[in-house]
């Protein structure tokens, strides 16, 4: 008989990459603290994002998810949450105008701290301490005691988030986001970059059609659309006692669901099918996600989608490829090929970061940007290829001008990477770098457009 699904009902399952506590007292008091907190989504926001990612599976719309490898404790603030929304409205404007289609924005922010590792330690200069796990874990100082998993980090995750989100919501609804403020979302640092005369270029373009709808009366006011959007939140469901204090029943539906975020994902390293984290994720009725590498066979794959999608619901599930760019064609095509022909709606979407970190000459972890780039035309060679939509992009990015990855427009170097090196984790894009990207995506959206429906023309009368 299978066993009922519960909140906890991950506990009796093998977890992987789940810290081990030293004070279980204590452990214990923040999980009962976190539950009685209030939620930070409302289960009726997470329907409307698998409503829309329901439209991308059919070819609707695409998915842009975005930001930060691992949300520090020390990096935050207002500006840089600003810079991050800045930057993903601004590719979501370019995508949007290239592709004529929506442009569903969800951020890797607002509860984005804990990270799995390939190694449970680290070692310097002859020291091994145990890997530091996310700031909602334990700390980045190479010392013994910053090293120690504290469960009152979960609790100072959780405010950040719901600072985070307040903060997004604000900007979301509250006049940032209008169309016609789009010269102005430019950064100051795209300034002197190749790609402002692209951006304003089509900034004039959307002016010229807002003044043109201004004169038949469809302004801000008469139609809010224009001044507001949707921005929802994600992060990766790993650090599972978290996530279970998080998870409540919906008042409306009495359905579960996992409040920290509106969409939550499953890892390249925790996905087994009879693991926690897989356990935890099938209950909750949020759109999910799930990695897929290259290791990922298409049995495997369709057993996951069997239990993570059961009901075969278009929205529900998103795959996020992160083959790398030498894989992307022999990693991906089977995947599509095996899930297309067992009739699954899934949404598909290409992270071209996790399969694309090397280690520099001067010892940084870094992505090389045309490695990233290649990765994506890959994607899009894949699905041209295969028949199917692809549906979406999930980077690594800051609003900050960060010299992380290596190449783009701005051509940062080897020699660069330790001026402005700042990610707790993985290598971010910069804001000029994940601009050029979305008009590497946008050409391909282009590409990709539904032809206007042929006019009917009456041919015999002039003949
Ligand atoms: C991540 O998204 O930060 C991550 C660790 O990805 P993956 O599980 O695909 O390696
Ligand atoms: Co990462």
């Amino acid at each position: 008989m299978t066993q009922e699904w519960a909140p906890n009902s991950w506990r009796s399952k093998p977890a992987l990459q789940l810290p081990t506590y030293p004070d279980q007292e204590k452990l214990e008091q923040v999980e009962q603290q976190l539950s009685k907190f209030p939620p930070l989504v409302f289960a009726g926001e997470a329907r409307s994002l698998q409503a829309s990612l329901g439209e991308v599976c059919m070819g609707n719309g695409f998915l842009l998810q975005g930001g930060d490898c691992a949300e520090s404790f020390a990096e935050f603030n207002a500006n840089k949450i600003r810079d991050t929304f800045r930057a993903l409205l601004q590719m979501a404007v370019v995508m949007t105008y290239a592709g004529s289609m929506p442009i569903i924005k969800v951020g890797r922010m607002a509860g984005q701290f804990a990270k799995p590792r390939s190694s449970d330690t680290e070692t310097q200069d002859g020291v091994t301490l145990p890997s530091y796990r996310g700031d909602n874990i334990n700390a980045l100082d190479f010392t013994e005691e910053a090293r120690i998993p504290d469960p009152n980090r979960m609790v100072m995750g959780y405010n950040q988030a719901a600072a985070t989100l307040n903060l997004l919501r604000a900007f979301a609804n509250g006049g940032y986001a209008n169309l016609n403020k789009v010269h102005q979302w430019n950064l100051g640092f795209v300034a002197d970059s190749p790609l402002e005369e692209r951006y304003h270029e089509l900034a004039n373009r959307i002016d010229d059609a807002l003044r043109f709808m201004a004169a038949c009366g469809i302004t801000p006011e008469t139609v809010p659309a224009l001044k507001e959007t949707d921005f929802y939140t994600s992060h990766e469901a790993l650090l599972l006692p978290y996530e279970e204090a998080m998870t409540r029943t919906d008042s409306l539906t009495g359905d579960w669901y996992d409040t920290s975020a509106h969409m939550l994902w499953i890892g390249a390293r925790t996905h087994q099918e009879d693991n926690a984290q897989i356990e935890f994720a099938k209950g909750i009725k949020n759109p999910l996600g799930l990695k897929c590498s290259p290791a990922l066979s298409p049995d495997e794959l369709l057993r996951l989608i069997d239990v993570l999608n059961p009901d075969n619901t278009p929205g529900r599930l998103t795959l996020i490829a992160r083959m790398g760019h030498q894989k992307v064609e022999e990693g991906l095509a089977p995947l599509v090929r095996a899930v297309k022909a067992e009739g699954r709606n899934v949404v598909w979407s290409c992270d071209p970061m996790h399969g694309n970190t090397i280690k520099s000459n001067s010892g940084y972890k870094t992505r090389p940007f045309d490695y990233i780039m290649s990765e994506v035309r890959g994607f899009f060679a894949v699905h041209k290829a295969e028949g199917t939509h692809p549906g979406g992009v999930h980077i690594e990015m800051t609003g900050q001008n960060v010299t992380e990855c290596v190449g783009g427009a701005h051509a940062v170097a080897d020699e660069d990477l330790s001026s402005r090196y700042h990610t707790h984790c993985d290598p971010r894009l910069n804001a000029n770098q994940a601009l050029e990207m979305a008009f590497l995506i946008s050409d391909e959206l282009q590409s990709i457009r539904r032809p206007e429906p042929a006019i009917k023309r009456d041919i015999t009368a002039a003949e």
